[in-house]
C-alpha cells in the first residue's frame, strides 16, 4: 500500500468550504493509501503571531478532522512540531535547493510583489515543506494545483540528495493534484474566510438555518420555472445530497411552482444530515483538549518512528555522525 500524506495548516478554523473542499476528499483517498495527516503548526508560525490563537486553531482543526471521519486508530495524525528531526531534514535539505529555485516561490514571490517584506520563514517554506513529506518515505501528496510549485521543490531536491549522496535514500513524492470542487459561499463567489462569506461547519443547527437561508437566488415568483444550473444554493446541494434527491429537486425547479426558498430548506435539510452526527462528535472532542492531546501525541510517536529511520540513512549517506 502506497503512503499519502496531507498537511493541514492550522491558521483558522474549517468551514463548509474546507470541508467538502479539503476534508472529505482527502478522507475519501485515505480509504486506498496508508495515510498520515499532520498539523503543520511551524508552517503557521510563518504568519500567525499569536501563540493561544495558534493553539486554539490545532484543536479546532484536529478535532474537525477526527469529526469528519479520520480514524486515528488507522491513520496516524499529529503534529508536525512534535517531530523535531523534521529540522535536521530541512537543513540538510537547504543544502541541496538553489536559492533562485526559492525566489521564484510563489508565496515569497507575491509577497514581495506586494510590497511587503516577508521573513525568512516565508522564503523557505517550501523546503520545511518538502522535509515534511521525505521525512514519512511518502509516496504521494494529495494537493489542489495551488501546492503544485511546492510539490515540484519536494520532487526536485528529494530526486537531487539521491543523486548526489546515492539513489534509495529517500523516496522521491509524487504530486496528486486533486482539485476540490469549486464550494459556492452565500453570495456566490469561491466560500473563502476573506469574502466573508463561509458557513461555518459545526455551528449549531439554527445557526446553520439561518445562514443558509441568506443565501443568495433569483427573485422569480413561486409559480415561475426556474433554471437549477444558476442557482448558487444548487450548486450546493449538489455537492451535499444523494443523486436521486437531486433529480427529484431539479425536475422541480424546471417545472416551476417550487420556490427558491423550498430548495434552501432541502440543502438545508441535506447539510443537516450530513453534518448533525459529525457536529456532536466534534462538539465532544473539542471540549476535551487532553483527549485531543493524547491522540497527537500516539500519532507522533508512530511518527517518530519513521521519521528516525529516515534520518538515520540521510545521516549515513551525508557523512553527519549519529549521535549516541
Ligand atoms: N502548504 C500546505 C498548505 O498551505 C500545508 C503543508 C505544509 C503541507 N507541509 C505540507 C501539505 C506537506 C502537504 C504536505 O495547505
Amino acid at each position: 500500500m502506497k503512503t499519502s500524506l496531507t498537511g493541514i495548516t492550522p491558521n483558522n478554523t474549517a468551514h463548509l468550504g474546507t470541508y467538502l473542499g479539503a476534508i472529505r476528499p482527502a478522507l475519501e483517498l485515505a480509504k486506498t493509501y496508508r495515510s498520515l495527516y499532520f498539523i503543520a503548526d511551524y508552517h503557521a508560525l510563518t504568519k500567525l503571531h499569536d501563540p493561544a490563537a495558534l493553539n486554539r486553531h490545532v484543536y479546532d482543526v484536529t478535532a474537525a478532522w477526527i469529526a469528519s471521519g479520520l480514524d486515528p486508530k488507522r491513520t496516524l495524525i499529529y503534529r508536525q512540531s512534535s517531530v523535531i528531526e523534521v529540522f535536521e531534514l530541512t537543513w540538510v535539505l537547504e543544502c541541496l535547493i538553489a536559492t533562485g529555485q526559492l525566489v521564484r516561490g510563489h508565496s515569497y514571490k507575491d509577497a514581495v510583489a506586494r510590497g511587503e517584506s516577508p521573513n525568512a520563514g516565508v522564503f523557505n517554506y517550501p523546503v520545511l515543506m518538502a522535509a515534511d513529506i521525505i521525512l514519512y518515505d511518502t509516496d504521494v501528496v494529495p494537493v489542489g494545483s495551488d501546492q503544485r510549485q511546492h510539490l515540484e521543490i519536494a520532487r526536485d531536491v528529494a530526486t537531487r540528495l539521491n543523486f548526489v549522496f546515492g539513489e534509495g535514500t529517500v523516496v522521491v513524492p509524487d504530486a496528486l493534484i486533486t482539485d476540490a470542487p469549486l464550494v459556492p459561499g452565500t453570495d456566490g463567489r469561491k466560500m473563502s474566510k476573506s469574502y466573508g462569506n463561509t458557513v461555518a461547519l459545526f455551528a449549531p443547527a439554527k445557526e446553520l438555518r439561518s445562514v443558509v437561508m441568506k443565501f443568495k437566488t433569483g427573485s422569480e415568483p413561486l409559480e415561475a420555472p426556474k433554471d437549477p444550473e444558476t442557482s448558487v444554493p444548487f450548486q450546493l446541494y449538489k455537492l451535499v445530497a444523494s443523486p436521486a434527491d437531486i433529480e427529484t429537486i431539479r425536475k422541480k425547479l424546471v417545472e416551476g411552482g417550487f420556490g427558491w426558498g423550498h430548495l434552501k430548506e432541502a440543502l438545508y435539510d441535506a447539510l443537516d444530515a450530513e453534518l448533525a452526527p459529525k457536529r456532536a462528535v466534534y462538539d465532544e472532542l473539542r471540549a476535551d483538549e487532553a483527549r485531543l492531546d493524547a491522540i497527537l501525541e500516539e500519532g507522533a510517536e508512530r511518527a517518530r518512528a519513521i521519521a528516525r529511520a529516515t534520518m538515520a540513512r540521510v545521516r549515513a549517506a551525508t557523512g553527519i555522525a549519529t549521535p549516541r
